[in-house]
């Protein structure tokens, strides 16, 4: 009895001890957070200040209902103006970096200078963690668009700011998780909640809707799983008092309601389409657009920063956002890899300071609820059996909504990364620059193994290293004048045999006065997505007065300019496709703005929309063999803000580029992708066999034989430019239906049908097919459906063309007739036959030509290809094959007294 009661002393004083020393476990532990919070702003280096948060009482990234997204919305521009500098640089750095031409990126910084030194001096006094914050995000964008064009040397000026900002944040100095989705959106209802419709992203990279569409997606996630994150806060109190299995039941219930919110509404949505939009963020334009920015660093020399040692840093990952690490840690699904925790461990730096520190409590419990349910089991007295069942079916269903995240989120991967990059899921790097799939895949094994083991087994703490074979096949997912009467006063247009169709000087923007409206015209794809262009518009100031004075030539470059802003300004919303509901339409343009673009269409006597010489005529100009290099310096003397043309050259290195032959220099654009340009490029293409189709027209004489001569280079001619099809299409199809489906919406007004697309590819409001068609006399068609033919006749009156191309349209007779005749004369036989032949060799190639525009359309229209295909272009094909000659024939059949009279086909 006594050594009974001795012993039950000793188990009790074991106990009580066992007790007090974990009660002061626990302390020490909850105590290390603080030290390392201390730790933390320490290592910061000697510029950290005090960051007081006179925004706002509550601290920036405090984890409350909000989840993980700043407790207000993100600030977004300095307050501070000599930040100004990097705001005006990174809303470029989309134009910029499309050219992949370091050395003007550089030099444009390097113009800068003194301002980002300044802004060097100002983040020293920085105090708010919002403006901190926003100017991180602001570096990053700039850093990442100069690394994308292959900068490996961050100038010292820009290297030190982003340096000494990430210091104080105590982040890295590369583009994170925080800087493109946590900190990058503004709300469009300011009232409104954080939804699809209801964000713009703030930053970006290209002009591309997909851009905005991939990081939302995360966004509204993250907003998604709010109450998740404090359900996990609340619960984590609780823990500490192992019995309230019911607040626990809640807890579970919570985060079950939420993240099946995120797993079942959110996540799909980066599958999302729309109408005529299509995938909004289509994996083809993720891979090749957006991903480049998104490499992070390697062997990056940041100039003064760390003895100049180069810095290899991932770039930004959802496997920085600190929710499925929570989870993961609240719930107990361990890291069965070293290499994967150390990889986790490397994310988390580039997590706001708060996350990691609310992550770090989470993960420092000694009790996760996997274990507080595996120890109630156990140790359950029988009153509790059915409530600490019902806990762990609600565990297991949270697991399970793990599980369905991890291989919904790796099917994403499948779409975005394996597939366009060739299909070898082996060789995939992940965003974040991991062996993306292994790391994948070890997680989904890892929840697995988190599940419960059943009841059947026996119980063991930490246990659950019952390992799945993960399959590396996932399951099936659950997701447009007055007729002309006097002479051409229109020098710059005048068509003749030297410059074609094409503009004798390439049209500039006047040198001084209108370098406002370049400047906005570069940041234009920076501007279309996001909310900002209405403002910018809007506080254009123009002088009617100045315009006035400006020559054709400036006229022109104005006109551009002008045509592609209002187009931005007109449609960005529905390119940005916010909410369905609203009907598409033109948004009105400010008057001032308005008053300005009529004045010059009307000076120009064109009219208020953009047209296709807008578009790709006055546009574009391919160097240096339509303008010798010394006329494109004479040019460029003459517009100094032409030096500031963003794609003087664009990337020789990139594969889409070569193929294209993208050696076009654009003066604007909508999306900022190679894929636009090429577009622009291969339309161009056709316009500059003009000159040649223009001389065969013109030196076409009275007889037979230099006749012939004139339609056999005119058959040449049409041939070459049908051949200049045939290089560009080699490329991959998505590129070009992801391109229309993101470019129609800015080329023709709202409600503009598919024919009508389609008509502006085929042969847009250019008179050089229906010049060809003219002089040839090919037969017209007079059916309903003989769309193609209806455009064709109305460029006459179309004031979309520049008056002398229509005036020259219109003097261009059919040849046709006279070749008939000549077929009634004494010409010889081998005579005839040439003539037969060159002239049949034109409708022929013709043919070709007009087959290869709609190949083009079915290219990039292709749910409209067989469409127009078998009904508006057959019109074309049958009128063509019609028109094909047989002289010899009919000489034989005729057996007629040849006339010798052969009428002009063209007077010049
Ligand atoms: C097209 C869409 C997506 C792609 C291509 C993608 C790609 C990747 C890749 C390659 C990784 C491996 C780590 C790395 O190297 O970066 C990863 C990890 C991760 N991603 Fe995504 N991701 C996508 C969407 C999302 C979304 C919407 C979220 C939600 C926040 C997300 C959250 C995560 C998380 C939490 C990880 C860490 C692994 C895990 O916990 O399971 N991702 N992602």
């Amino acid at each position: 009895m006594l050594l009974r009661q001795n012993y039950t002393r000793v188990f009790m004083s074991i106990g009580l001890f066992t007790l007090i020393a974990e009660v002061l476990r626990r302390k020490k532990k909850r105590k290390k957070p603080k030290k390392k919070k201390d730790a933390i702003s320490k290592s910061s280096s000697s510029t950290t200040l005090y960051l007081s948060h006179t925004a706002s009482s509550t601290p920036l990234w405090e984890v409350d209902k909000s989840g993980f997204l700043p407790s207000r919305p993100p600030r977004e521009a300095p307050s501070d103006d000599r930040f100004c500098v990097l705001s005006e640089i990174v809303e470029m750095v989309p134009t910029l970096a499309m050219m992949d031409d370091s050395s003007s990126f550089l030099d444009l910084i390097r113009r800068r200078e003194s301002a980002f030194k300044a802004a060097v001096v100002a983040l020293i006094e920085i105090r708010e963690e919002d403006e901190l914050e926003c100017v991180h995000g602001l570096y990053s964008y700039l850093v990442c668009g100069l690394i994308k064009c292959g900068v490996s040397t961050i100038p010292e000026y820009v290297a030190r700011g982003f340096k000494m900002c990430a210091d104080r944040l105590n982040r890295r100095p590369m583009l994170d998780y925080a800087g493109c989705v946590l900190y990058n959106w503004a709300l469009v209802d300011p009232q409104g909640p954080v939804s699809v419709e209801n964000v713009r992203m703030l930053r970006r990279f290209t002009g591309l809707i997909d851009e905005e569409w991939f990081f939302k997606t995360h966004l509204v996630l993250e907003a998604a799983a709010g109450d998740a994150v404090m359900a996990m806060k609340e619960g984590l109190l609780q823990l500490e008092s192992k019995n309230n299995y019911v607040f626990m039941i809640e807890v579970l219930r919570r985060i079950e309601t939420s993240i099946g919110v995120v797993v079942r509404d959110c996540l799909p949505l980066m599958f999302e389409r729309r109408g005529e939009h299509g995938a909004l963020c289509d994996y083809y334009f993720f891979f090749h657009r957006l991903r480049p920015f998104m490499s992070g660093c390697k062997n990056v020399i940041f100039c003064g920063i760390d003895h100049d040692t180069p810095l290899t840093l991932p770039g930004p990952s959802g496997a920085m956002s600190t929710l499925l690490p929570c989870l993961d840690a609240f719930l107990g699904v361990k890291n069965s890899s070293s290499k994967l925790s150390k990889l986790l461990a490397d994310f988390s730096k580039s997590m706001p300071i708060s996350h990691r520190g609310f992550l770090r409590k989470i993960s420092e419990q000694s009790l996760s609820i996997r274990t507080l349910i595996i120890q109630a089991r156990k140790y359950r007295k029988s009153q509790d059996t059915d409530i600490v069942e019902a806990l762990a079916t609600q565990f297991e269903r949270c697991i399970d909504l793990l599980l369905d995240f991890r291989w919904r989120h790796l099917q994403m991967v499948r779409k975005y990364i394996v597939e366009p990059s060739g299909g070898d899921a082996s060789s995939v790097a992940g965003t974040g620059g991991t062996a993306a799939l292994e790391y994948l895949h070890e997680h989904i094994a890892d929840t697995e193994a988190a599940k419960l083991p059943s009841t059947g087994e026996s119980w063991f703490l930490g246990g659950g290293v019952r390992r799945v074979n993960t399959v590396l096949i996932s399951p099936k997912p659950k997701f447009t004048e007055p007729e002309t009467t006097g002479e051409e006063s229109d020098e710059l247009w005048h068509v003749n045999a030297e410059n074609g169709l094409l503009p004798r000087r390439q049209p500039v923007l006047p040198s001084h006065g209108f370098d406002h409206l370049e400047s906005v015209v570069l940041r234009l794809p920076y501007l279309c997505v996001g909310r900002r262009l209405h403002a910018v518009v809007q506080s254009l100031q123009f002088s009617l007065e100045k315009i006035k004075q400006l020559n054709i030539d400036e006229l022109e470059g104005l006109r551009v300019r002008l045509a592609f802003m209002a187009a931005a300004y007109q449609r960005c919303d529905s390119v940005a496709c916010v909410n369905p509901d609203i009907p598409p339409g033109d948004t009105p343009l400010p008057l001032h703005f308005k008053e300005v673009y009529d004045f010059v269409a009307d000076l120009l006597d064109r009219p208020k929309r953009l047209c296709f010489t807008d578009l790709v005529i006055c546009n574009l100009r391919m160097s240096p063999s339509i303008y010798p290099a010394e006329k494109i310096q004479q040019n460029k003397k003459k517009a100094n803000v032409d030096s500031l043309c963003p794609y003087a050259s664009m990337n020789q290195d990139d594969d889409y580029a070569k193929e294209e032959r993208c050696a076009v220099i654009p003066a604007c654009s909508f999306l900022a992708v190679p894929e636009e340009v090429s577009l622009f490029s291969i339309l161009f293409q056709t316009e500059r066999s003009s000159p040649a189709i223009v001389a065969a027209i013109l030196s076409s004489m009275n007889n037979p034989r230099k006749l012939t001569e004139s339609l056999q280079s005119l058959r040449m001619t049409l041939r070459d430019a049908a051949l200049r099809h045939d290089t560009e299409t080699t490329h991959v199809a998505r590129a070009d239906k992801s391109t229309m489906r993101r470019l129609r919406h800015f080329l023709l007004p709202a409600g503009a049908s598919d024919l009508e697309l389609a008509s502006m590819l085929y042969s847009g409001d250019s008179v050089l097919l229906p010049i060809v068609w003219r002089f040839l006399g090919i037969p017209k068609s007079k059916a309903a459906t003989a769309e193609l033919q209806r455009v064709r006749d109305a460029l006459l009156h179309n004031r979309a063309v520049p008056t002398a191309h229509r005036n020259f349209l219109r003097r261009v007779s059919s040849i046709r007739d006279n070749v008939l005749r000549i077929c009634t004369s004494t010409e010889p036989l081998h005579h005839l036959a040439r003539l037969e032949a060159a002239y049949n060799g034109c409708v022929d190639e013709l043919l070709r030509l007009c087959s290869r525009r709609s190949q083009l359309v079915c290219r990039y229209l292709p749910h409209f290809a067989s469409e127009f295909r078998d009904i508006y272009f057959e019109h074309d094909r049958r009128a063509l094959l019609s028109a094909r000659l047989s002289l010899l024939l009919d000489r034989r059949l005729n057996q007629r007294r040849p006339s010798n009279e052969v009428r002009l086909s063209f007077s010049e």
